[in-house]
């Protein structure tokens, strides 16, 4: 695509997975590999946006012109995606966040017969919703929701419940799609209730078919 809708507009995208470490080898993580948000930012870079990616480690490279902030826990990507909110007008996190951690972190790695039975865990804040209460009328935050089944619904109720203005409901039960390919395919959803299904594709071609749908919100 030729498109340079975006030349003057900051686009802010999280990327890949969070990990949460127990110890200095062990983390609560997910197979996300951080391909959707890698394609966002370099679908936001080809239409002339400036591009900050606040990714995890990944297997990558962050193409050159993106704004590459590395991350590895929620905690800290929280921090980064409030560091650089206020510049953005349209925010995607597409980023898995870990819901929980371990409590207790150690910095010696644990032998073996030492590990609990049980992990205690606590919640990580919700950067997408924290990112709602902070965000300004104009700025766009759109949320993903990887689904298995109906993923329309889960989709709607976290798009009114997080605030966002669009979400990208993404199933991740069918083949050659969500986590680790290189293709997508996903229904989006804004708050003004419009809906347009994306059928299978590239993960490329699909962000820019999400620049497409969002463009109609300014
Ligand atoms: O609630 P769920 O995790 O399914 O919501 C997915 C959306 O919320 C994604 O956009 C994800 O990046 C975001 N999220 C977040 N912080 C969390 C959990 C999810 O920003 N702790």
């Amino acid at each position: 695509q030729g498109k340079r809708d975006l030349i003057g507009k900051r686009v802010l995208v999280s990327a890949g997975g969070t990990r949460e470490y127990l110890d200095p080898v062990r983390f609560i993580g997910n197979p996300s590999t951080g391909k959707m948000g890698l394609a966002l930012a370099q679908a936001a870079l080809h239409r002339g946006a400036r591009v900050t990616l606040v990714h995890t480690p990944a297997n990558w490279e962050v193409p050159l012109g993106v704004q590459a902030i590395p991350v590895t826990s929620a905690e800290q990507m929280h921090h980064a995606m409030v560091e650089y909110l206020a510049n953005a007008d349209i925010i995607v996190m597409s980023a898995a966040v870990a819901d929980v951690k371990p409590r207790d972190y150690s910095t010696e790695k644990l032998p073996k017969r030492s590990l609990p039975e049980a992990l205690p865990l606590e919640p990580v804040p919700d950067i997408v919703a924290r990112l709602a209460q902070l965000k300004q009328s104009h700025q766009i935050l759109v949320g993903f929701a990887a689904q298995s089944g109906d993923i329309v619904k889960p989709a709607l109720e976290k798009l009114q419940n997080k605030k966002l203005d669009a979400i990208v409901a993404n199933p991740i039960d069918k083949p050659d799609s969500g986590f680790g390919s290189d293709n997508n395919q996903a229904i989006f959803l804004d708050i003004q209730g419009r809906q347009m299904a994306i059928a299978p594709c590239s993960k490329l071609e699909m962000a820019h078919q999400l620049f497409d749908f969002l463009t109609n919100e300014f």
